[in-house]
């Protein structure tokens, strides 16, 4: 028999609302809802890839699992809220839970030195005992493929893989179980994209990780990944393991994601064009908010939302035709 996989973390209604068009008195009357009640689980040792166009809110849940912004909801972690800590268990979160992001440049302080930039979080987190910060220093430099020479280097000595290498090792550096990485080789170039996309999988086995990986390349996404979220205007449309995805995607939006990478769109599943503008988040489409771009839509999806079908215990997608 399978083992049911563990949860680490369990999303539940989870909402984002940004302040938009502040006027007089920095008071905002409006805002847009970049997370529309996010349900979602992951478990213990995989990599969750999260995918989607430009601005439907990935970094925005990213960013709120980790209550780097303040999200309405459930984010149970160990059973603790998250987005209910208070300032000293938020500490102590920070501890087990990590973020890296695309560009490391603008994460890693330039005056300082790597050996510096690495020691930070440990005596911020009261690790002082000098033998303990050294080893811990030579054993996470090691483990991101740099040298120890490295160490008294500057940021800007190194070059945009090696940069990213070094957010990684700041991230790793206190031996979290969660690592967010937030598009982390979206501004590399190809050739070294790989060797990143590498490191973090070898990191994964290695420390136990648990990783969200966001990303719009679903190339990198498909490799990486074991299983996958899309989603679509702050709501996850379909969830499944990375080959069930693939090879059976059932939402339209994930069918039309698929269909416009020609080089992973091995099995015909029909073709489907993503045609329109993705329509604004700040007034999104009502019941189904794909119905404005999909060729299936039907009276039903312009007036009631769609609740999530189960298609199987590992896959789930947010539309009437998967009923
Ligand atoms: N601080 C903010 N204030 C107001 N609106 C915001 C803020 N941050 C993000 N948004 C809006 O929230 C929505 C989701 O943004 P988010 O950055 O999470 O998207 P994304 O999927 O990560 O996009 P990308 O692929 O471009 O990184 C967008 O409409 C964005 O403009
Ligand atoms: S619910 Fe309707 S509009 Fe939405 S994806 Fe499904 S068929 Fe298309
Ligand atoms: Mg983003």
């Amino acid at each position: 028999m399978q083992k049911t996989p563990e949860k680490l973390i369990e999303i539940k209604d989870l909402n984002m609302y940004y302040p938009i068009n502040s006027g007089m008195l920095g008071k905002s009357n409006e805002y847009l809802r970049a997370l529309n009640g996010i349900n979602l689980d992951i478990y213990k040792g995989e990599i969750l890839g999260l995918v989607g166009e430009s601005g439907c809110g990935k970094s925005t849940l990213g960013k709120a699992v980790l209550r780097l912004i303040n999200p309405e909801g459930y984010v149970f972690y160990e059973n603790e809220n998250i987005p209910e800590l208070n300032k000293r268990e938020l500490k102590k979160f920070r501890k087990k839970a990590q973020m890296i992001f695309q560009n490391p440049y603008s994460s890693l302080d330039p005056r300082m030195t790597i050996y510096a930039l690495l020691r930070e979080p440990l005596v911020v987190h009261g690790i002082r005992d000098k033998n303990e910060i050294n080893t811990r220093i030579h054993e996470i430099i090691n483990l991101v493929g740099l040298n120890e020479e490295d160490l008294k280097r500057y940021p800007h000595e190194f070059s945009g893989g090696q940069r990213q290498r070094i957010a990684i090792a700041r991230a790793l550096i206190l031996k979290p179980e969660f690592l967010v990485a937030d598009e982390p080789v979206s501004a590399l170039d190809v050739s070294i994209q790989a060797q990143i996309i590498t490191l973090l999988k070898d990191l994964k086995e290695k420390l136990n990780l648990t990783i969200l990986f966001i990303s719009h390349d679903l190339g990198v996404v498909k490799y990486l990944s074991d299983r996958i979220a899309v989603m679509y205007l702050g709501d996850i449309v379909e969830t499944a393991k990375a080959e069930e995805l693939f090879d059976n995607p059932r939402h339209p939006y994930t069918q039309a994601l698929i269909s416009a990478v020609p080089s992973i769109h091995e099995k015909t599943t029909g073709e489907i064009k993503l045609t329109g503008d993705l329509p604004s988040p700040k007034n999104p489409p009502h019941a189904c908010k794909f119905h404005t771009r999909c060729p299936y839509a039907m009276e039903i999806c312009t007036q009631i939302e769609p609740e999530i079908i189960k298609i199987s215990d590992s896959h789930y997608a947010k539309c009437y035709l998967c009923k």
